[in-house]
């Protein structure tokens, strides 16, 4: 009866190893992954334990250098996640077979932070060769960034790996414009199974960062394509801003995102917004689009901050868990702005083809 006992317990647990292999192949090297991502917050606590420690490190000198840096990499995530998911597509760089994200219009001229990027994996690679994705290396610059700028610390999934590809066509079509109406930017959001929480939460993440002018120039001088402004600008802001921004020229001149506290992680985003001080068209909507759940959501974090900080710390998870690599697929890359297989097959290639090595002109 007892021996019995024990080969039916033992039956059990194997059978559990094998189901949880099968459901997450090639998943041996980090402790069991939460929910249904197949991402977990100890993946590197055998392989690279000290990867956030370096991640930190880097980034408080780059912050020191430079307050910005924080939001151009807590962008980088977004711009990452909203794009085939969250595997470093926006960091591959323009090569024979890769058309780069970087050059399509939302990213043109205005994402940044590449080369902290570099120097944080440069980093993780001398440590522990061959084991931190770029993907994951964006999403702790993210939060560090965060945590950093005075923000909320979250746990943070950890796992995924590096695509092969970029896809620029898919960078226009899923990254909102800055003009966008409410309607619209309910409808991008949920294109990547976000909800109209998540974009109010993660649209607080403009408490930190720039703008350039041709962001929100439409807004000063010809919101409806009537030469008139917004008519939901505070009139004080609308002077200021119009002193940055003329109406012809100055397009990269720089506005912060939120003037209060520029450069610190709080509410004062929807404060702001309460007085008709939101920067950008799809800021202020938020608060002028007419959706009540919206507009609620945005009074409620600008009257609390624990609030603010509890969901959004929910939103950049779920954002942060959109479609990973996992298991065999993708690759780990080791230098973040190109695929290492397709440098080997070209290198292939060029094997293969006498003289091809060295291109005339
Ligand atoms: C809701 C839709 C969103 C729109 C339309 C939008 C649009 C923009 C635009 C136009 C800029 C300024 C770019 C420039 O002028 O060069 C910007 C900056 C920024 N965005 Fe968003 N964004 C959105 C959501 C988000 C989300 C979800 C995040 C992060 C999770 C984010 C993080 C940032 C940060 C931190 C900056 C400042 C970057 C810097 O200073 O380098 N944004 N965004």
């Amino acid at each position: 009866m007892a021996s019995s006992k024990i080969i039916l317990t033992a039956i059990c647990i194997a059978s559990f190893y094998l189901s949880a292999s099968l459901a997450f192949p090639g998943h041996h090297e980090g402790a069991y992954p939460v929910g249904n991502s197949g991402l977990s917050p100890d993946y590197y606590r055998h392989t690279c334990p000290q990867a956030d420690e370096i991640v930190v490190s880097i980034l408080k000198k780059a912050i020191a250098k430079e307050q910005r840096i924080a939001a151009s990499l807590l962008r980088l995530l977004f711009h990452d996640c909203f794009v085939q998911g969250c595997d470093a597509s926006v960091l591959l760089d323009d090569t024979e077979e890769v058309v780069s994200e970087k050059n399509a219009i939302p990213n043109k001229n205005s994402i940044r932070g590449f080369e902290v990027i570099d120097e944080i994996k440069a980093a993780l690679e001398e440590a522990c060769p061959h084991r931190v994705s770029c993907a994951d290396t964006i999403a702790l610059a993210a939060r560090a960034s965060t945590v950093l700028s005075g923000g909320p610390y979250w746990e943070l999934p950890l796992g995924r790996r590096d695509s092969k590809t970029a896809n620029m066509k898919l960078a226009n079509k899923n990254l909102p414009p800055p003009n966008a109406t409410l309607h619209r930017l309910v409808k991008f959001f949920q294109r990547q199974g976000l909800d109209k929480v998540d974009l109010v939460a993660l649209s607080g993440s403009h408490t930190i960062g720039m703008a350039r002018c041709v962001s929100f120039k439409q807004r000063l001088y010809n919101q409806h394509r009537d030469n008139k402004p917004d008519i939901t600008l505070e009139k004080g802001f609308y002077y200021t801003l119009a002193s940055t921004c003329p109406r012809t020229g100055g397009d990269n001149n720089l506005r912060p995102l939120e003037f209060v506290s520029p450069s610190k992680f709080d509410n004062s985003y929807y404060k702001l917004i309460l007085e008709g001080k939101g920067l950008l068209n799809s800021d202020q909507v938020l608060w002028t689009g007419r959706d009540p759940e919206i507009a609620d959501l945005v009074r409620s974090y600008a009257e609390n901050e624990s609030l603010f900080f509890e969901h959004y710390v929910n939103s950049i998870i779920k954002m942060g868990n959109t479609s990973p690599l996992v298991g065999s697929n993708g690759e780990i890359r080791k230098n973040c702005r190109r695929s290492s297989i397709l440098t080997a097959s070209r290198k292939a290639d060029k094997m293969a083809i006498p003289g091809s090595a060295s291109k005339p002109y």
